[in-house]
């Protein structure tokens, strides 16, 4: 099966051209991202996003780093919520970082989620919100993420997971096929952005899935939650 957007989804690409057109997709979107992000969750997502760093507890004098950071919402939370924080936010859209540092003035890196370019045990906390299921094999980021944590390193995960009984996916189901694509239509001067998002959320992993990827990965103390039946999970983990 292929995308219906011209954006590739994770195993779709050959050598390279899906993360290329996944890039400019964000690169596009960038400006409006915020406002999608509003209006699509009704306002939620940053209640999401405050949820996480309340379960991840991060402390004064700790670093973080805020990977797929995009427009830096989490970055910027994290510090106002721990101002002794230090806190870097990395994505590979320019355009998405450029947002994020006009609007959080905190440090960036435009940086490759499947190669990092920090030392092994560099930060003591990390978070990808809605990130992971662009990543051309999440599995990939997440050894990652486990090369750049300290041991005993905290990361926290928000994502679309795909749900697994029938409740949940009918409640995604109606809102990707209904919701979204007239919200994609409206608001976004890329629609084809909206219908890669929604395919790339009926794609990806369930969330016992990930968690089970977690572990593999090298994090112990893997917590999974659901914050909205059939949309939105939470899995935060240890870096064993
Ligand atoms: C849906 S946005 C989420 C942004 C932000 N974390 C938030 O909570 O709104 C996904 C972000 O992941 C970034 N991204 C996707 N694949 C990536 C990769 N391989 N490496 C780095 N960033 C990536 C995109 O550029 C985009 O900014």
């Amino acid at each position: 099966m292929t995308s219906s957007a011209n954006v590739p989804l994770p195993g779709e690409g050959v050598g390279g051209t899906r993360a290329t057109a996944v890039r400019a997709m964000f690169d596009r979107i960038a400006p409006r991202y915020d406002l999608l992000n509003r209006v699509m969750t009704l306002k939620v997502d940053q209640a999401w996003r405050r949820r996480l760093l309340r379960d991840l507890a991060p402390r004064d004098g700790e670093t973080l780093l805020d990977l797929c950071a995009g427009t830096m919402d989490v970055a910027g939370l994290a510090r106002r919520r721990t101002p002794g924080l230090r806190v870097v936010g990395a994505d590979f859209s320019f355009q998405m970082l450029r947002r994020g540092v006009e609007k959080t003035g905190l440090p960036a890196s435009q940086a490759d989620a499947m190669a990092l370019p920090f030392l092994p045990a560099r930060f003591d906390l990390a978070t990808v919100t809605f990130g992971m299921r662009n990543l051309e094999r999440y599995q990939v980021g997440l050894a990652e993420l486990a090369r750049v944590l300290k041991p005993g390193g905290r990361l926290g995960i928000l994502e679309f997971f795909r749900p697994e009984s029938a409740g949940p996916r009918l409640v995604h189901g109606l809102y990707n096929r209904l919701a979204l694509p007239v919200l994609g239509r409206v608001l976004s001067p890329d629609p084809e952005a909206y219908r890669y998002l929604v395919e790339s959320m009926e794609r990806f992993a369930s969330r016992p899935e990930f968690e089970a990827a977690a572990r593999r990965a090298g994090f112990g103390s893997v917590h999974g939650e659901t914050l909205f039946p059939g949309v939105c999970g939470l899995v935060t983990a240890v870096r064993a």
